[in-house]
């Protein structure tokens, strides 16, 4: 039952409630117009500290799309937090007016702290390098819908895999399923953390440098922006920043059918170019975390 919970990491969510959820959001890409008013009545407060396009709009959207309304901010000085006002008291206040809050932080575990003080359920739409478990719903979605299966893949995660909360919210969720094999590629500065290593078994993965050279292994590409955001140092940012850019020519070895996916937004890492190539479903990607985001809270609020 996902009726008023919370949801702040994927393993929140049981692999059975995450089969639910897909299976509600293929009913809805097969017809929207049944689900047009089921929200009718309720509405969503998007409280986003930090800039975002797709995870913001997809919620607001969605909400939309399923009847009901959205309240909130995108800039939190255009909110009483300038005024000194605490998250605290701001949940508090937000879930006198809304049915379920999602809400994007700078800082590690601030939506799991809020939810302390929230009586309607909150979603952690990114709590700084940590989590992002409804990019991770889209992106096993997006897996689910171009390969037909869950389990049996290599996936190759590059760039910025140190502060890229995709990229962890990913590997937690993809390990759950059988035979995954994980491709870690980044350079040494950028490495996958230590604590998501160790929550693998040790032959689930390995690690590398070089995108060309386990090209032609992976079934998944799944490409990441280097964190600007996240950088103290700027000359290190800027060191790093275009290491990997995917162009057609490198694709050459690749499968297929393997799929290039990315969370976006995308900077330099993927070349216009490769935006025709078959391979690449980054944009189908996005859509796709509408639909999800649809079912999600549908069954959040306990209207399906
Ligand atoms: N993928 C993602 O979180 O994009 P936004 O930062 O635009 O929301």
């Amino acid at each position: 039952m996902l009726k008023g919970r919370h949801l702040f990491e994927p393993s929140d969510l049981s692999l059975k409630e995450v089969d639910e959820i897909f299976s509600l959001a293929e009913e809805i890409m097969e017809n929207q117009n049944k689900f047009l008013d089921i929200c009718k009545g309720k509405l969503l407060a998007t409280l986003f500290y930090e800039p975002s396009t797709r995870t913001r709009f997809s919620f607001e959207a969605a909400m939309f799309r399923l009847g009901g309304q959205v309240i909130g901010f995108s800039d939190p000085n255009a909110s009483s937090t300038a005024k000194g006002e605490s998250i605290e008291d701001t949940i508090r206040t937000v879930g006198c007016y809304a049915d379920i809050v999602v809400m994007r932080h700078p800082e590690k575990d601030i939506p799991k702290h809020a939810s302390k003080y929230s009586d309607v359920p909150v979603i952690n739409a990114g709590d700084g390098s940590n989590q992002h478990p409804t990019q991770t719903l889209t992106d096993l979605l997006t897996i689910k819908s171009f390969k037909k299966k869950l389990s049996n893949h290599v996936i190759g995660l590059c760039g910025d895999l140190k502060f890229g909360r995709t990229v962890h919210s990913l590997v937690k969720a993809l390990s759950r399923y059988e035979d995954i094999k994980f491709v870690f590629i980044s350079p040494p500065e950028l490495k996958i953390p230590d604590y998501i290593k160790e929550e693998l078994k040790e032959d689930s993965y390995y690690e590398t440098e070089q995108l060309e050279d386990v090209m032609d292994d992976l079934d998944i590409l799944y490409m990441t922006r280097v964190q600007k955001e996240r950088f103290s140092d700027e000359e290190e940012y800027l060191r790093l920043k275009n290491q990997y850019i995917l162009t057609t020519d490198k694709l050459k070895t690749a499968k297929k059918d393997m799929i290039i996916m990315h969370p976006l937004p995308r900077v330099n890492e993927i070349a216009r170019e490769v935006d025709n190539n078959e391979r690449a479903v980054y944009f189908k990607q996005a859509k796709l975390g509408m639909f999800v985001r649809m079912a999600l809270i549908a069954k959040l609020l306990g209207v399906k």
